[in-house]
């Protein structure tokens, strides 16, 4: 299955990707791990990336597009995927679509995370990530058993340089500008579907699972 998973900065893309994945048997591929990687690793395009991600601002089009489209590449991807974070203009959608076009594939479904920038706020400012697994924490809402260390590995837990007020408030503005009109782009194609993915992340997953099973 080829799957893509839109909703604002904090709806919980990343936290549902790695069940979602697992459950399709499909290589889960964050642009924002990606990006994150690359700035930890100190590569050119880790520095590049750096610039526009602690302003809260989208990555050029060029450089991401052409990021995605050697990871689809791989052979793991050939069969299926969970895109995180990507498209996230209408320039990357219709990259993407002309990239799976080329292959003769087509995405099967598009599925949107609602949720308010109230919500939003509350997640990004105690969101906490592992150095080590990368699996990804709440101070509040999924928090570990010892403040700052990771209960699955062990690994440090570190805030994002872009959950800072005044970046999360930038990011959303851009979501709304560049980002949401990714909504009629999809819904034009008949592969949108919105799910509620406020409550708790279990409940979240089951209802991303509901509408897979439907479009299975
Ligand atoms: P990216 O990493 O993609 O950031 P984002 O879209 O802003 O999304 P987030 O990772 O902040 O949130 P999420 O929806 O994954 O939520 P999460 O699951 O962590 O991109 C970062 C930057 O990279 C961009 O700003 C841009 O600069 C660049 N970039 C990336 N892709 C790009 C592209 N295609 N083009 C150009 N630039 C690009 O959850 C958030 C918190 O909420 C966590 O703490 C979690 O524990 C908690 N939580 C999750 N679900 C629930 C729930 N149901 N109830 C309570 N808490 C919950
Ligand atoms: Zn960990």
């Amino acid at each position: 299955m080829r799957l893509v998973l839109v909703g604002p900065p904090g709806a919980g893309k990343g936290t549902q990707a790695e069940f979602i994945a697992a459950h399709l048997s499909v290589p889960k591929i964050s642009t924002g791990d990606i990006f994150r990687a690359n700035v930890s690793q100190g590569t050119p395009l880790g520095l590049e990336a750096k610039r526009y991600m602690d302003a809260g601002g989208l990555v050029p089009d060029e450089v991401t597009i052409n990021m995605v489209r050697g990871r689809l590449a791989e052979q793991d991807a050939v069969d299926g995927f969970l895109l995180d974070g990507f498209p996230r203009t209408v320039p990357q959608a219709v990259a993407l679509d002309k990239m799976l076009a080329d292959t003769g594939a087509t995405l099967d479904l598009v599925l949107e995370l609602i949720v308010d920038n109230d919500e939003v706020i509350r997640r990004l400012s105690g969101r906490r990530t592992c150095h080590g697994c990368k699996k990804i924490w709440h101070v509040e809402f999924d928090p570990t058993s010892n403040e700052g260390v990771c209960d699955r590995c062990g690994g440090e837990l570190y805030q994002r340089d872009d959950d800072k007020a005044e970046t999360i408030t930038e990011r959303l503005k851009v979501y709304g500008r560049d980002t949401a009109p990714l909504v009629d782009h999809y819904g034009a194609q008949g592969k949108l579907v919105g799910i509620d993915a406020t409550g708790p992340v279990e409940d979240v997953t089951e209802r991303a699972i509901n509408e897979l099973r439907s479009f299975s």
